[in-house]
């Protein structure tokens, strides 16, 4: 079999070794991958968002199955162009993808299938928005519609932060057109749990549960990244909030979004806080998360291609999707500056250290430069991830691969699953 799977990021990493494990599989084409990901796939150079090159490449070279893994191209209808040429297609139409490129459609969705989230309202224009924030409760939170690279969150003190993050989305348009419309959220509290799942469209299969860790410096202080490191599983999600997160949250989502013609096939991102009141959402996302995805599949039992055709063929209930016992770590080791403003180039070395042995370093921003060394091209530019029995010991062994990374200016944050570890002895 010939497989594609679109993207560059440490997610696509992780998701290319899983599927070369399927012995069916002859050759994986990334599009456009990076400099780790051409040990294990050809890496041809089209860009993710670049639709029509990607379909063209897709037919030109008979593509069995392709994977859409990042939400730019499947906003943009990636996977309804693919389908068009009649390939195989993991991911969700434009349709489905809009429970991610518009958060007014997804808190519409949960208000009218009363799905638990917080409290919402949708504001058109800035006045209207304004008007509403000098009379409302903080912190309150305040979001840019569209897709904003995850940054278009902002948590208001008060009303003068309020006004700052209107002036940003709404009239200085620093999103673009995500920010034509924005929706003023209840500030929630808890832990926070990420979900993703298998479905397609009719049953839904939940994978390992994992904790994010978003902000850039130890402690959960600093700016908000794309994501600093995971662990899996996650210690606040026991079995009893997994079962009522089941029947009232991830079950009416996907009868939801069959019931309003967008059945969703793919991997739906639950992005969940554990409130006093119980589970809520706080976001959905219509794809693999990232780093959730670098300790999720080392997880995965199950052949992950083989689950993936079941997604796309509508037969996850026969399938068999079966996960470890053991825990997951990834630690990210980023870009001085990330997620401001950064350096790339820096040549990358891996010391000659055990600890590499006993980790998978998923590459994110890296390239082979032309004389094919590897260097760095992005604000995170490694993933690394150890399983062990106990989430100690994978913390620990992530840990011993991180040291053995060098690059000028890499950092990474030194406290990745200390608070699972706190959350397992308490
Ligand atoms: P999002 O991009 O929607 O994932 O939001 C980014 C982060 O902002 C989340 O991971 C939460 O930590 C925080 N956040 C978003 N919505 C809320 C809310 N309603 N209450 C409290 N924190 C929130
Ligand atoms: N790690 C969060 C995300 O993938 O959106």
């Amino acid at each position: 079999m010939k497989v594609m799977v679109i993207g560059g990021g440490g997610r696509e990493h992780a998701i290319v070794k899983a599927i070369k494990k399927n012995p069916k599989v002859e050759t994986i084409y990334a599009l456009p991958g990076n400099g780790g990901i051409a040990a294990d796939a050809v890496c041809v150079p089209i860009g993710a968002k670049d639709i029509e090159k990607i379909a063209a490449f897709a037919k030109e070279q008979a593509i069995d199955f392709a994977v859409v893994a990042p939400d730019d191209p499947l906003a943009m209808g990636a996977v309804d162009r693919l389908h068009a040429l009649g390939i195989p297609c993991f991911g969700p139409d434009a349709k489905a993808a809009e429970i991610e490129s518009s958060k007014v459609f997804a808190k519409n969705l949960m208000r009218k299938y009363g799905i638990p989230t917080a409290a919402y309202a949708v504001f058109e224009d800035a006045e209207t928005a304004l008007a509403y924030l000098r009379g409302a409760r903080y912190p309150s939170v305040i979001k840019a519609d569209g897709l904003a690279l995850g940054k278009g969150v902002i948590i208001a003190q008060n009303y003068s932060e309020a006004e700052e993050a209107i002036d940003s989305i709404m009239r200085a348009r620093k999103f673009g057109e995500s920010g034509s419309r924005v929706v003023v959220e209840e500030y929630l509290t808890g832990p926070e749990v990420s979900v993703l799942a298998f479905t397609d469209g009719k049953t839904l299969v939940p994978m390992v549960s994992s904790m994010d860790h978003k902000r850039a410096l130890d402690g959960d202080r600093g700016p908000n990244t794309g994501g600093m490191g995971t662990v899996a599983s996650n210690p606040y999600y026991t079995k009893e909030i997994a079962a009522e997160c089941m029947e009232t949250i991830f079950l009416p989502t996907i009868r939801a979004m069959a019931a309003e013609g967008r059945p969703f096939r793919g991997c739906l991102y639950f992005g969940l806080m554990l409130t006093p009141e119980g589970p809520k959402v706080i976001e959905y996302n219509c794809r693999f998360g990232d780093p959730e995805t670098q300790v999720v599949l080392p997880l995965l039992k199950s052949d992950l291609l083989t689950v993936m055709q079941a997604v796309e063929e509508g037969r996850l209930a026969e399938t068999e999707v079966e996960f470890s016992d053991g825990a997951a770590c990834c630690v990210v080791v980023a870009s001085g500056g990330y997620p401001g403003k950064y350096e790339s180039g820096k040549a990358i070395s891996f010391a000659d250290a055990p600890a590499l042995r006993e980790a998978t370093a998923y590459h994110a921003g890296t390239k082979l430069d032309e004389n094919g060394a590897l260097v760095t091209a992005g604000g995170r530019v490694l993933g690394l991830t150890a399983t062990a029995a106990t989430l100690a010991e994978a913390v620990e062994k992530a840990y011993r691969a991180a040291e053995a990374v060098s690059f000028e200016g890499a950092y990474y944050r030194k406290d990745i699953g200390a608070r699972a570890l706190a959350a397992h002895a308490g």
